[in-house]
């Protein structure tokens, strides 16, 4: 009987002595990634992907929202509808990525190239001003000359938004602020800065403006 419990003992403590041998569950004969392997014909473990395979939320059917381009062209048009809200959200993002090189007024003079930066296109040269905005959506993706790309710090709506500020931005240079009415121009000025009898605050000095309004107020105090 001893000899029983003895050996019934002895086949307990080889199973518990043993138990821990077999890794089997820690080292699968699968593949890490990116490894290599005789079994597929191209020597590599990681299989490629189904062609036309899309990860969840990032199917970008949207050619003119995700590339400013339509068959090939650069586009000319939003590729949604530009509102208030669109354009202050640009006015926040333009503040915060494109502002220290192009400055406030999107002049060019940011504080990093006063710092020494090679100096930031102006917005309302010429030839910047009548580029498409598939052209700045381009610049602002991929980058151009000394500026990098923002792909990564601005997600697709926020260019379009930027892209928006700046042509309210460059609207706001053509002399033409007439069809803006004041409470739209306050709206869009820094806190504190603007007198709304004045105005548009977008445009630093506009002479032009001015002159009207003294104009107007000097007739009418005649
Ligand atoms: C680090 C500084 C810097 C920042 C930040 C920056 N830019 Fe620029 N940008 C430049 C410079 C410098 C140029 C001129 C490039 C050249 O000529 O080599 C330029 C040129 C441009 C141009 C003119 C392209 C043309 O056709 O001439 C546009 C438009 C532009 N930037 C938009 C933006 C926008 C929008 C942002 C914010 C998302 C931004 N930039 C942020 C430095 C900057």
């Amino acid at each position: 009987m001893l000899r029983v419990k003895l050996s019934i003992f002895c086949i307990f403590c080889g199973l518990f002595l043993f138990n821990a041998c077999r890794q089997d569950m820690a080292d699968q004969p699968s593949y890490r990634p990116l490894q290599p392997s005789n079994f597929f014909a191209d020597g590599q473990a990681s299989r490629p992907l189904v062609q036309g395979t899309v990860a969840r939320g990032q199917l970008r059917d949207d050619v003119h929202l995700y590339t400013g381009k339509k068959e090939g062209q650069l586009v000319t048009t939003f590729p949604f509808t530009v509102d208030k809200t669109v354009v202050k959200r640009g006015q926040e993002r333009f503040n915060i990525y494109c502002a220290p090189c192009h400055g406030q007024t999107g002049s060019g003079n940011g504080m990093i190239v006063q710092r020494g930066f090679k100096k930031a296109a102006s917005y309302y040269d010429k030839e910047v001003r009548e580029k498409s905005v598939g052209h700045y959506f381009d610049v602002i993706t991929n980058g151009f000359g000394a500026m990098a790309g923002y792909s990564a710090q601005v997600n697709v709506r926020d260019r379009w938004a930027i892209i928006a500020y700046i042509r309210a931005l460059q609207e706001s240079q053509s002399g033409n602020v007439e069809p803006l009415p004041i409470e739209t121009m306050t709206d869009f000025a820094p806190s504190g800065v603007v007198d709304p009898k004045k105005q548009n605050p977008l445009s630093g000095s506009t002479p032009k403006v001015e002159k009207k309004t003294e104009e107007k107020s000097e007739s009418g105090g005649h």
